[in-house]
């Protein structure tokens, strides 16, 4: 796919890799419409693409989680860009907990409904639902687009992560199966599973913290956001690309 003039969908597009994601599509001349919880971030990002070189940036304030109000999200974007090319599917969160703790014989904790719940509306939920109302779109309009779903080392499963693992393995599957049955509309499908990437929230870490971190890399070293960035420029732009899931994590292995 050519990105000039094509118009790409970011979930959590505000702030992080979503962000990383955005300026560096908008530097290739993509259109962009950000989706994000947070208005103030998705203004900051909005403007960072616009100086980027995009020549269109719309923002919208949706909870991907949402049925009524994702299925109405892509009808705006449908009716104000005139397409939808790309969605990548990013927002997504932690709760973490461990699934069971027990001091002395007596259990002390476990992972709570709430916990369990609110990550897989968000990251599997809002994947889902995403990905559905854009590939409707992708179909009626006749584009040949690609949706990404951003899954995470975890997937291989991380301990304190029973919810974030299942869905971020989850959503690696589901581009698969995207991949699969959106071919006869020549619409591709792929996911990005990160190891540890340098947004703020790592880089804001203690120094004796994220070098322990660090220590448990190969590559010493946290990944940069626009090494995933890159890799999601790649599979957009390479047609031949679908249905695989590309490791960007330094060699890490859980
Ligand atoms: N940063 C990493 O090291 C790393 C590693 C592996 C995978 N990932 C995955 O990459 C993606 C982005 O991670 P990040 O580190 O940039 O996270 P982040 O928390 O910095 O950004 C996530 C964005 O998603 C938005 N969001 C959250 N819930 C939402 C909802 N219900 N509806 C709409 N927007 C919502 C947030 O407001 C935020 O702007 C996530 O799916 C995460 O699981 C990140």
């Amino acid at each position: 796919m050519e990105l000039r003039e094509k118009t790409i969908v970011i979930t959590g597009g505000g702030r992080g890799l979503g962000a990383a994601m955005a300026t560096r599509l908008a530097a290739a001349g993509a259109r962009l419409a950000l989706v994000d919880l947070d208005p103030e971030s998705l203004a900051k990002t909005q403007e960072a693409c616009l100086a980027a070189g995009s020549d269109k940036v719309e923002t919208y304030e949706v909870n991907v989680t949402q049925e009524d109000a994702v299925v109405d999200l892509f009808d705006r974007i449908h009716t104000e860009f005139g397409s939808v090319d790309g969605l990548v599917n990013n927002a997504g969160i932690t709760r973490d907990a461990l699934t069971l703790k027990y001091k002395d014989g007596q259990q002390v904790a476990k992972m709570s409904m709430e916990q369990w719940q609110l990550v897989i509306d968000v990251n599997l939920t809002g994947v889902f639902l995403c990905g559905r109302e854009a590939a409707a779109k992708m179909i009626e309009g006749g584009s040949k687009g690609c949706i990404i779903n951003i899954s995470s080392i975890s997937r291989a499963g991380n301990m304190g992560q029973v919810n974030y693992s299942a869905t971020k393995a989850g959503v690696q599957a589901m581009a698969v199966v995207w991949a699969k049955e959106f071919a006869r509309y020549g619409i591709r499908a792929a996911s990005v599973a990160p190891g540890f990437i340098g947004t703020d929230m790592v880089m804001a870490m203690k120094p004796e913290a994220r070098e322990k971190l660090t220590n448990m890399i190969p590559a010493r070293r946290v990944g940069d956001p626009d090494e995933i960035a890159s890799t999601v420029q790649f599979i957009l732009e390479n047609d031949y690309v679908s249905g695989r899931c590309f490791e960007i994590d330094g060699a890490l292995r859980l």
